[in-house]
This record gives structure tokens, sequence and C-alpha cells, in this order.
């Protein structure tokens, strides 16, 4: 408990997270919303996070990730996420391409009190950043959405917008392995009766049909070309779907945080300001959206937003599982010490 001396951790294992509240969408994306809020007022410290890719950075078959923070306000809270992705394991059955795991700290004691998976937390929260961009970013009578990439994140991509964006009735859920589209699709048709989901391997052809379209795949080379562009539409991705000249043809761009983006020097949009053919003032952050500052001003123009992932939002996140799993009393106590060797 946070203020007292006491070495105990509460671990929270994927399925104690699910019994507290873990795939409740409309929750995650008010925790987001509420978290961005506090990022914009500068109540979060979220250093860059630092990226170990092996066996190199540019060419990893895998990767980790450290994002630190501590979230101040209401929260007071510290924390770390470490993330990582393996290529091997987009092909292995049974294990998901990208595995994490959050450790939650008391900011004055230092001590841990929770560790838990954060598999899914990252899964929904990372679609949840990309339903407040898109509520914050496509036109205002969005019917069709097509989200590209029917992994992990795809399957949280779907509650995402369907719970983020009340106008839409029809989404194409897109890969190029098809059948994991249909699993998608017959796994979320009764859950949203009111939006029809069609699985495609097109998604071009689907894009083309939409006002909104989402990326979430693993594709390294950008596939999202200017000719997908059109006015009326939104483009979101959270990986590396679009190229540069998207991000430069768009009348509104949104980052999800820049001064993290700016470190990474292969993201689209960071490449056209390095390139000089973007300054700062030209792009706006999640935090500017959910705070009020303008984004679309006319349902005519087309809006690019991308993301890179916030360690504060997992935090603010794993914290709310852990404020409900001691509740609900779920979860497994282990403990630092029963007694410190040395003070
Ligand atoms: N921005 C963030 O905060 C954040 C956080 C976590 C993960 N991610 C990124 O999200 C992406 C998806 O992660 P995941 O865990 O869902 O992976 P996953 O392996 O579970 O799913 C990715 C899917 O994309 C499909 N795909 C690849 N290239 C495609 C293409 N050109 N067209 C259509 N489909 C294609 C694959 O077949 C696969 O089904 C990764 O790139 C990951 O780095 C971003």
């Amino acid at each position: 408990m946070l203020g007292t001396i006491n070495p105990e951790i509460l671990f929270l294992q994927q399925e104690d997270q699910i019994k507290a509240g873990l795939l409740d969408m409309k929750m995650i994306l008010e925790i987001t919303e509420e978290t961005y809020k506090l990022l914009g007022e500068g109540k979060i410290q979220n250093p860059p996070k630092t990226h170990l890719g092996i066996p190199d950075p540019e060419n990893w078959n895998s990767f980790f990730n450290t994002m630190p923070c501590h979230i101040a306000g209401s929260y007071n809270i510290a924390g770390v996420k470490w993330a990582a992705e393996s290529k091997k394991n987009a092909g292995i059955p049974g294990i998901p391409y990208g595995i994490d795991i959050s450790i939650l700290s008391d900011p004055e004691t230092v001590l841990p009190f929770c560790i838990l998976d954060g598999t899914i937390i990252t899964a929904m929260r990372t679609s949840a950043v990309a339903g407040v961009q898109a509520k914050y970013c496509a036109p205002s009578d969005t019917k069709t959405a097509t989200l590209i990439g029917a992994g992990v994140i795809g399957e949280t991509m779907v509650m995402s917008i369907c719970e983020a964006i009340p106008t839409v009735k029809t989404i194409y859920i897109c890969d190029l392995d098809l059948p994991k589209a249909e699993k998608i699709a017959a796994e979320y048709k009764d859950k949203y009766p009111g939006v029809e989901i069609i699985p495609t391997a097109d998604s071009k052809a689907a894009a083309a049909k939409s006002e909104l379209i989402m990326g979430e795949t693993t594709a390294r080379t950008p596939f999202i070309d200017k000719d997908w562009v059109k006015p009326h539409s939104a483009i979101v991705c959270v990986s590396n779907e679009a190229t540069k000249d998207v991000a430069l043809m768009a009348d509104v761009k949104v980052v999800d945080y820049w001064k993290q983006m700016v470190t990474f020097k292969n993201k689209a949009i960071v490449k056209a300001f390095d390139a000089g053919e973007l300054t700062r003032d030209q792009i706006l952050e999640t935090s500017d959206l959910v705070l009020g500052k303008p984004c679309r001003t006319s349902d005519d123009q087309f809006i690019y937003a991308c993301s890179l992932g916030l360690g504060a939002l997992d935090i603010t996140v794993a914290y709310k599982l852990y404020q409900n799993a001691m509740k609900m009393g779920l979860g497994t106590k282990i403990k630092m010490w029963d007694k410190p060797l040395w003070e």
C-alpha cells in the first residue's frame, strides 16, 4: 500500500486483470483521455523510451523498450513498462508478437507494490490512443472504417473504434493473412450488433470506401502511400504503415507525444521534420486534442495521426486494475524480503 513500509508486491496475471476490468474499453478510453490531459498539464514525467534492438537498433529481430514515468496529481505513482516484441513470435502459435511487463512503485518509499503482465494492457491502451485520436481526427459523419492488421492490436482496435466512434456502422478488418481477419470478424459479430464487420485481404480497396483508416500491422515498410489519401478522411497509425508523403499531405498532423516521437528517426513524421519539410508548430499532440485545441476544422480535411506509445498510460491503466484487484481480493502476493539484510 502506498506510503507504508511494506515489502509486499501484488502480482497480477492476465486472468486476474480480466476480472478487474482489463477488457472494459470504455474504461480504458476514459483513462487514456485523463492521462493525456495530465500529460498536457505537465503533471507527468515521461522520458522518451529507450530502445534496445537485437542484434542492433535498426535491423532488430527482437527488441526491448524501457518506459519509466511518474504521474503526479491524484495518482502520485511511479512505474515502468518493460516492453518487448519478437519477429520470431509472429510465426510461433501460442505466443504473442509483443510481450510486456509493468512495475508500479511508491514514489516516496520507492517500494514496488504491483507487478503485472502488460501484454493486453498494451493492446488495450494502444488501440485506445488510436481511438481517441480517431475521435478528434475523423470526419464527424464517419460511417465506415478500415482496420489494417488483424493481430493482437487489431482485436482491441475493433473494440476501440466501436466505442470511440459510435457513427461507424461498417468496419473492414484487413490482413494479408485472411483467416486472421475472418476470426476477428466472427468473434465480434454479436458483440457490436449495430456494426457490420467485414474481413478482407484487400486493404487498399477497403480504404477507398472508408472515411477512417487505422494501421496496426507489423509491416516494416510503409505501404499506405499518397494515392490512398483523399479529402474527408483520417489515417491513424500505431506503427509504420504510412509514408512520409502521407504525413506531409495532411491538413492536420497529430502525434501521441512529440518529445518521444522525435527520438525515433525512422518514423515518417520525424523524417519529414528532420528534412526540414515540417516544423514543430505544424504538429499537434494527443494532449492538445483532449485539452480542446482545435484539430479538425472542416469535414473536407485529411488528417494524419500516429503514435509510439506512452509508458505513463500503461501505468495509469495498470494502477486502475491494481485498485480494482485489491478491492476484489485478486492476485498473488509476493515479498521482496522478510527483513532487509542491511538497511
Ligand atoms: N503505437 C503503439 O503504442 C504500439 C504499441 C504496441 C504495438 N504497436 C505496434 O502495433 C503493431 C501490431 O502489433 P500486434 O501485436 O498486433 O502484432 P501481431 O503480429 O499480433 O499482428 C500484426 C498483423 O499485421 C499483419 N500485417 C503485416 N503486414 C501487413 C500488411 N502490409 N497488410 C495487412 N496486414 C499486415 C500480420 O499478418 C499480422 O496479423 C506492431 O507493429 C507493433 O510494433 C504499437
